[in-house]
This record gives C-alpha cells, structure tokens and sequence, in this order.
C-alpha cells in the first residue's frame, strides 16, 4: 500500500484523454506515472503470441504470472515484452477488444494487481485506468473521473490512430470502442464505474489544458 505517497487516479472509458492528461499532469508535478491500460494490453499481446487461447483463463493467469514487462520513458514510453519491443502492437483497436475480453475475469485482474501497486514510488504517483480509484488504489488523495460525448472520444481516438499511420474507419471505431466500453462497464469484477468521492470531468468541450488545469486545482483544494 501506498503509505503517506500522494496519488491521483484518472479512471474513464476509452479516448476520454486520460493517457495525454495524466502524463502531463506526471511530467508537471514529477510524480511516477501508471498506464495500466498498458500493462492490460501487454497481457493480452503476450497471451497471443503464448498461443493460449482466450477463454483460457488459468492459461492467461500463467502467462501473467510469468510476464517480463518493463517501460521506457518520455512522451510515447517503449513498452518492452520478454525481451521484444511491442509498443506498436499494444496501440490498435483490435489489441483494444482482446485485452477488454480478457480484462473481464477476476483471476487474471488479481495476477496484474501486485505490478500495477509496484509503480506506486515516492514523490508520487498518476495512474490512469478503468479501477485505479475503486480497486487499484481506493487510498487515493484525488480521483478524477474523465469523461467526454462518445462521439468525441471516437474522433480523439481516430486521430491518434491516423498520426500513428493506422488506418482504420470512423464509422467501425466508434463501434468498438462502444462495446469496449459497455463490456468494461458491465463487467462483474472492477468494472469501470466512478470511485467514491471522484470528480466528474468532461472534456467534450475543453482544451487539454483546461483538463490538466481543472485536474490540477485538486491538488490546491
Ligand atoms: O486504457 P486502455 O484503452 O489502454 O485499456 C485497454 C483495455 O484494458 C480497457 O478497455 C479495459 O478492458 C482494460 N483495462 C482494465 N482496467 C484498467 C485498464 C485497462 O480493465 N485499469
């Protein structure tokens, strides 16, 4: 557990801007910063490439368990899987909708537990997430949860995906990352929900500057 380590956490469903926001707001006070999404979707990269398949889940525990993951620093950290490079493949959509179907099961939230608390370091830590304020760290001084219009989220996410040279159609973004995000929220264990004593953000309508200001003032409250 956390201690006297102050924490943020940024929950909120898919493209709502947690990622840009949260290392900002990392970068700006020097604190460590989580992507758990990241972590998420490097499981499901390695249960791919384990050849285990997805609905087995002491297979994907197993696979969890034995996971060697580390991650780089700066704007778009590396992210490193067993030896290999596999920042590009934890970015589609597609790597999205496996890791939200593994995501589901208790057991396999429970192996990936104890990596995430890990990133909990002194000066401080953002951690972005679907649970970071419910399970992963419900000690948390400030809870924010991000949120924007669905249609929003699904232009945000296109124009990450075209600037990284992904091509891929408006119409069917949209598409699944709605049911991403209903299979998130529906889910029986840690589904996305907003945290006890969090504060609603939504930035259909803001900068990112205004995002990172508002979420910011938490800390002067
Ligand atoms: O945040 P990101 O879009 O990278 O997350 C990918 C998927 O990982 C989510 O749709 C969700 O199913 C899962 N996830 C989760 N809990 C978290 C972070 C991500 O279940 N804390």
């Amino acid at each position: 557990m956390s201690g006297n380590i102050p924490i943020m956490t940024l929950d909120g469903p898919a493209g709502a801007g947690k990622g840009t926001v949260s290392r900002a707001i990392a970068n700006k006070l020097g604190w460590h910063y989580l992507d758990s999404g990241a972590i998420y979707r490097s499981l499901a990269v390695a249960v791919l490439d384990a050849g285990v398949a997805l609905d087995d889940m002491d297979g994907i525990v197993n696979v969890a368990n034995k996971m060697d993951l580390s991650f780089g620093s700066g704007d778009t950290p590396s992210v490193m899987l067993n030896g290999k490079i596999i920042t590009d493949r934890i970015t589609t959509e597609t790597c999205g909708h496996i890791t939200s179907q593994i995501a589901a099961n208790g057991q396999v939230r429970q192996a990936l537990l104890q990596k995430q608390r890990e990133f909990c370091r002194s000066p401080g830590l953002v951690a972005d997430g679907r649970d970071m304020g419910t399970v992963v760290f419900p000690e948390a001084q400030y809870k924010v949860f991000l949120t924007a219009s669905a249609e929003e989220r699904a232009q945000r996410r296109f124009k990450q995906l075209k600037e990284k040279g992904i091509d891929v159609s408006l119409i069917g973004l949209a598409k699944e990352i709605e049911e991403r995000d209903r299979r998130d929220m529906e889910r029986s264990v840690a589904p996305l929900k907003m945290a006890d004593g969090a504060v609603l953000v939504d930035s259909s309508d803001m900068s990112i500057d205004d995002v990172i200001a508002q979420c910011l003032a938490l800390l002067e409250a």
